[in-house]
């Protein structure tokens, strides 16, 4: 099904199933441990050995010398793979750097060698008799040093779209200059780390030339891709499956090493391998979200209009990798007629850069909003007003291009009033509640919606019952729930009576989940296929209109009803389809809005900063599951909290990496950092988007709220950090 024109009314307007607050039809499972993931996947192979990943030891550099035989000696081994063993491994088309280093070493902790023995244990201890020496080469580790020769940059943002070096509209540094208010900032943010909670782990199974693995992964068919490419073997002839995913944030959008050091590992010894990361690899192994360094400069005249607007951003990757594209929502959510956005790109040789919770805007919001803040502060403006002032409600670099929906403003008043913003004192440092400095900080929240190409397959069998097959994953999103709602809405039927199948490569190619574009699209393509399998049911009944209503188990037309099951009778009925999208994406922009409003207290003798209120207003088109999505919300206002004030991996500039490569060392917020947290959706149905109306809404939850807290802290403090994390010594 081709998406072309706004959807008309069509069955999941009922709205019987979709859009109500259903529980989490894999909630039982998560929540008992009968949900198994790639590591305990005992009933498929029995007989798996256990590898360990040796990590290198350098950032940049050579291997000298390996020495393998004191390990292959030792109890329980079975086999040694390194990259000399491993042949010319291919690199796949979505990472940066190679999953398995050697000779060359490209970042720290890159896999040089995987130990495989009939334990864990043994596992481990053999690894540590293996002896490798290096000839370590001069590195750039320093992203402000690197960013001094960096040139600008379009690269690939970090969803796969081209963004253009620099853009210019109207003429910003003429109206910058005449402008009477003025604001020039720069703001920074650390590296960041996923962090997930399941780490890496895959488990892979040779049969011949058919290979198997059970992983850990958001997109499976470019992980298929991917590992098929780099093991250099037809994708046919591979298999991923992930139907439980425990937390990916991005770090699991791409085939990591764990898969393809299974593979490699079940190869040479002829057994199943099973391998979960160690943890003290997973924040130099994988992914990272990069550091930015954001200059910021608004002209304003002296009614708060916007004159002039720039946003550079400057991040780091490896060589021939991409941008932060930290200058996103820059382009879209505020008027103004003079514009430029850039980016550089410093080449660094730390772990690959690449997407993490919200990619772009997540960054981006976090200096933007800040800024936005400190204008109104110099207009003398409330910084609500000042917003509202400057909305837009066309692209303002493509002034023919209207916003499918945008619902900006109406989210920031109805914030306003349900948080009791006329209390807020504009004047800092002003509100005591013993020895806490109290203060109220609000963000815009933004977040483009992204429209992916995405397919189903449906049956309806003998037995009345819906199945639906997509490779779609859930990694703790609730798309087993939402996918169950769609299937059920469209046929007629409980949602009791629909099974959802993920995370399989053996069925129709999904969005996958990332983006916050999984649910929308995903529910779309399943969409799509019920379209088909209803027409299905009509020819095989003989119904000759096309005006039927599926409802409680029964297909009706004009006056005569049938039953799904007996429908299903002689057989049962399959259909597959997919969503596939036009030029309205390009017609229309498609994001998503929100506000946030957080209150705050800072101990006036320590620093430390206590989040005491929270709300979050979105508006994001149908919200298919209020309960889900407020989950997703909540959950992404604690990572926003998270960025503000402790997320931070510590770069050591001498030897090139993380240091604080654990959980131990890398601070999330826990419970007792959070408080009451509110979430509001408006209603909205986004005709535009697609057939469910809906657009993402995981992501909106955590753009803005950075700097929520940050100009909460500055309103109870009047100390304006710009420096992110927000610890306690910043006050100083
Ligand atoms: Mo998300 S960082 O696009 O998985």
């Amino acid at each position: 099904m081709k998406f072309t024109e706004p959807a008309g009314a069509n069955p999941i307007d009922r709205m019987t199933v979709v859009g109500r607050p259903q529980d989490r039809i894999d909630g039982p499972r998560k929540t008992t441990g009968t949900a198994p993931y790639a590591y305990e996947r005992h009933a498929e192979a029995p007989n798996a050995a256990y590898g360990w990943i040796i990590g290198a030891a350098i950032a940049k550099g050579r291997i000298r010398s390996m020495n393998l035989d004191d390990a292959r000696g030792a109890p329980g081994v079975l086999g040694i793979v390194t990259a000399v063993e491993a042949g010319k491994l291919n690199k796949g088309d979505f990472n940066t750097v190679k999953l398995l280093g050697g000779p060359e070493v490209d970042h720290y902790h890159q896999a040089v060698a995987i130990v495989v023995a009939e334990s864990f244990e043994q596992a481990r201890a053999a690894a540590g008799l293996v002896r490798i020496d290096y000839d370590r080469a001069k590195g750039q580790y320093d992203l402000a040093e690197g960013l001094k020769t960096a040139p600008l940059t379009g690269g690939d943002s970090n969803e796969g779209s081209k963004a253009p070096a620099a853009d210019r509209t109207g003429k910003f540094e003429s109206a910058f200059n005449a402008a009477p208010v003025q604001l020039d900032a720069t703001y920074t943010t650390p590296d960041h780390s996923h962090a997930m909670m399941e780490p890496f782990a895959s488990l892979a199974i040779w049969d011949g030339d058919q290979l198997t693995v059970w992983t850990s992964n958001q997109m499976i068919a470019w992980g298929r891709g991917d590992l098929a490419k780099t093991l250099g073997m037809p994708k046919e002839n591979v298999r991923l499956i992930s139907p439980y995913v425990g937390g990916g944030f991005g770090g699991k959008l791409f085939l990591r090493a764990d898969a393809v050091m299974a593979a490699l590992g079940a190869k040479a010894v002829g057994r199943p391998v099973k391998i979960a990361m160690q943890r003290p690899l997973m924040a130099n192994n994988a992914t990272h979200r990069p550091a930015t360094v954001q200059r910021i400069r608004i002209g304003a005249s002296k009614d708060g209009t916007i004159q002039a607007i720039a946003h550079e951003s400057g991040s780091g990757d490896q060589p021939g990798g991409g941008p932060e594209t930290a200058v996103n929502q820059t382009k879209l959510l505020y008027a103004g007629p003079n514009r430029l956005t850039a980016m550089r790109l410093a080449v660094l040789n730390l772990p690959e850069g690449n997407a993490m919770r919200a990619p772009g805007e997540a960054p981006g919001m976090m200096a933007l909003e800040i800024a936005m803040d400190e204008t109104a502060e110099k207009l003398g403006m409330d910084p609500i007003a000042f917003r509202v002032k400057n909305d837009t409600q066309v692209d303002p670099e493509k002034p023919d291009r209207h916003f499918s929906q945008r619902q900006l403003v109406r989210c920031l008043e109805e914030g306003a009033q349900r948080f009791g913003w006329a209390q807020r004192n504009a004047k800092p440092a002003q509100v005591r509640d013993g020895r806490w400095l109290v203060g109220m900080g609000v963000a815009a929240a933004f977040r483009n919606h992204i429209n992916m190409k995405s397919g189903a397959r449906v049956t309806l069998n003998k037995d009345g019952r819906v199945v639906v097959e997509t490779d779609m994953t859930d990694i703790g999103t609730g798309s087993y729930t939402i996918i169950a709602q769609t299937a059920a809405e469209m046929m007629g039927v409980p949602m009791g009576a629909v099974d959802v199948r993920l995370g399989d490569s053996d069925y129709p190619v999904s969005a996958g989940s990332g983006g916050q574009f999984g649910a929308a699209n995903a529910t779309a393509g399943v969409y799509a296929a019920c379209v088909k399998l209803r027409e299905a049911v009509a020819q095989r009944l003989g119904f000759n209109s096309a005006d039927l209503t599926f409802a409680d188990g029964q297909v009706t037309g004009g006056n005569r009803s049938v039953s799904l099951r007996d429908a299903a009778a002689s057989g049962p009925l399959t259909a597959e389809d997919r969503i596939e999208f036009g030029d309205l994406g390009k017609t229309y922009q498609l994001s998503t809005f929100g506000a946030h409003f957080v209150e705050v207290g800072v101990d006036a003798y320590t620093g430390v900063t206590r989040l005491r209120r929270m709300l979050a207003v979105c508006a994001a088109g149908r919200i298919l599951n209020p309960k889900a999505a407020r989950s997703q919300v909540i959950g992404a206002m604690t990572m926003g909290v998270g960025s503000a004030l402790m997320e931070e991996l510590a770069v050591d500039k001498r030897f090139g990496f993380f240091v604080n490569h654990d959980l131990a060392g890398y601070e999330v917020p826990v419970h007792a950092d959070i408080p009451h947290q509110e979430v509001i959706f408006l209603e909205e149905a986004d005709d535009k988007a697609n057939p469910m109306k809906a657009k993402g809404v995981g992501e909106l939850g955590l753009c803005g709220v950075g700097a929520a807290v940050a100009n909460a802290v500055y309103n109870a403090t009047g100390v304006r950090i710009r420096d992110y994390p927000l610890t306690l010594e910043k006050h100083l």
